[in-house]
């Protein structure tokens, strides 16, 4: 039996090949195989939302995902939030409204947030909080993550 199978998929916008074993995770090729260490490790059971990525555009816990999975669809990771060193809208408004502390949650929020202003022009609170539902927070009590996710929002709303 063949130990390996190839993927191809696009990665941040850029398209990947790898030869991994079947069962091996899409969180495991994203941080051991390709070396992108913003998607966190944390249950690795799909409780904690640490994983979150964007796959064809919707959030998903790469925990839960095969690599295999993957072959010809689009994977996002919070790197791809950033792709000049710049940083995003979203992550702009989680700076200014203090919604990271020790971080660990940040990318997997962010990644569901993008995934809910993708598809929500306007959504309201009660959306945001479902949005996040599956994003565990230790440190902020979520209100701070709220509101940076409303001001993205605003902010992507406002021109100029
Ligand atoms: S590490 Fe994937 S949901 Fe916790
Ligand atoms: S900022 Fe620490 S877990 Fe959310």
């Amino acid at each position: 039996m063949k130990a390996t199978v190839t993927v191809s998929f696009t990665l941040n916008g850029k398209p990947q090949e790898l030869d991994v074993p079947p069962n091996m995770t899409l969180l495991h090729l994203l941080r051991e195989e390709v070396g992108l260490t913003g998607t966190k490790r944390g249950c690795d059971v799909g409780e904690c939302g640490a994983c979150t990525v964007l796959l064809d555009g919707r959030a998903v816990n790469s925990c839960l995902v095969l690599a295999p999975q993957v072959a010809g669809r689009e994977v996002v990771t919070v790197e791809g939030l950033a792709p000049l060193g710049t940083l995003g809208p979203l992550q702009e408004a989680f700076l200014d409204r203090g919604a990271v502390q020790c971080g660990f949650c940040t990318p997997g929020m962010l990644m569901s947030a993008k995934d809910l202003l993708d598809h929500a022009a306007e959504p309201t609170e009660k959306e945001i909080r479902e949005a996040i539902a599956g994003n565990l927070c230790r440190c902020t009590g979520y209100q701070q993550i709220v509101e940076a996710i409303e001001d993205a929002a605003r902010r992507k709303n406002t021109p100029g």
